[in-house]
């Protein structure tokens, strides 16, 4: 049996998405199923303990990245010490996590002592009471001075992820890609993905579309992406301290260069954010298994990661509802 994570079509997978759990403190109408939904018992949640085996056991298969996802990872008990543990890990060189920067402020010497450097931001608009109505919650300024205090204690990159939504924030597409010629932040442009339909079609808004908008805001020249394999295409004003990014799983999507597997909030294997065919991993933990067979399986469900997503294969308007909401899978 192979030792390192290759694939059935050598892609080599080094990265590992971690969700600690699917509850968040936002309710963003692009996530959440407008049908309602119930967050996982606690008890089927993996615990820290589980969650820090499973990594050992993959450093040891090559994975070196882990980036720590949910729901909202900031909300459960105990995490700044699970990331501490993390980043002790000496095989795994990266550990970032991605948050929705509501409790940024009032953690941020804590995430800076935990080892933690890198993390991705959600915000979708600048506009206060927009933010509201995207995610159910008044707190664009608290995430704003999260923002603010995580530069000022030096983390970097800072990522703003913000999901492109026409009709909604389409308008403020050269707003928050000006913000790269003030502050070093990478902003980065997101083709919303289809978790959750209603009005996808009309709501979808392509990365070349936005790419002509920042054009049309004078030069931009092509940038590189300080980890080689992410998943976003960089782009720069001259002179500017920070970066744009597009990131196109819908229309360019990356999965010949993806190297990336996933475990959800419960604790299943996924190789695709798309992809239904879980493992899981957390009846094998508790039910004895030894860190060899639990290796066995993640080698095994490697060796199967589909070649590619079909989420994009019909057109826009056809698009199929993805079974599973995106809390508990992490992004
Ligand atoms: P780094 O490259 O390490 O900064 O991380 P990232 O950009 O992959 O992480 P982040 O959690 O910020 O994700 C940004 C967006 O990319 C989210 O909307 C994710 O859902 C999406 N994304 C990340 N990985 C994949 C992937 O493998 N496939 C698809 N389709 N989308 C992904
Ligand atoms: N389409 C694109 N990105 C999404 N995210 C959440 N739901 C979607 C979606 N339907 C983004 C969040 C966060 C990242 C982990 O995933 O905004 O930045
Ligand atoms: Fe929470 Fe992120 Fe989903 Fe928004 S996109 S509801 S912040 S998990």
């Amino acid at each position: 049996m192979p030792q390192e994570l290759v694939d059935g079509y050598a892609r080599r997978v080094d990265y590992l998405r971690l969700s600690v759990t699917d509850r968040c403190n936002l309710r963003c109408t692009y996530c959440l199923p407008s049908e309602g939904f119930h967050f996982l018992p606690h008890e089927d949640i993996l615990r820290y303990e589980e969650l820090l085996r499973l990594v050992a056991i993959a450093s040891r298969l090559g994975i070196s990245k882990v980036r720590v996802t949910g729901g909202e990872p900031l909300v459960r008990k105990g995490i700044l010490e699970f990331l501490g543990r993390l980043c002790a890990f000496s095989q795994i060189r990266d550990v970032s996590l991605t948050t929705n920067g509501v409790l940024l402020e009032s953690l941020v010497e804590g995430l800076w002592a935990a080892g933690v450097r890198r993390l991705n931001v959600s915000l979708d608009t600048l506009q206060p009471a927009k933010y509201e109505a995207i995610t159910g919650v008044d707190a664009f300024w608290k995430v704003w001075r999260g923002l603010s205090a995580v530069l000022d204690r030096g983390f970097t990159p800072v990522k703003i992820n913000v999901v492109a939504i026409r009709g909604v924030n389409d308008d403020e597409i050269e707003a928050l890609a000006e913000l790269t010629r003030s502050y070093p932040f990478h902003v980065r442009f997101i083709e919303l993905m289809p978790f959750r339909l209603e009005a996808y079609e009309e709501r979808y808004l392509s990365a070349d579309v936005i790419l002509q908008r920042l054009r049309a805001m004078g030069a931009l020249l092509p940038a590189r992406s300080e980890n080689g394999n992410g998943p976003a295409r960089y782009y720069q004003f001259p002179n500017a301290p920070g970066k744009i990014g597009l990131i196109s799983p819908m229309s360019h999507h990356f999965c010949p260069s993806c190297n990336r597997l996933r475990i959800t909030a419960e604790g299943s294997l996924r190789t695709c954010l798309f992809s239904d065919r879980d493992v899981d991993l957390r009846g094998p933990l508790r039910c004895g298994c030894s860190d060899e067979e639990i290796a066995a399986l993640i080698l095994e469900a490697v060796q199967k990661k589909p070649q590619r997503h079909h989420a994009n294969d019909a057109p826009v308007a056809h698009r199929k509802c993805h079974s599973r909401p995106m809390t508990a899978i992490g992004g």
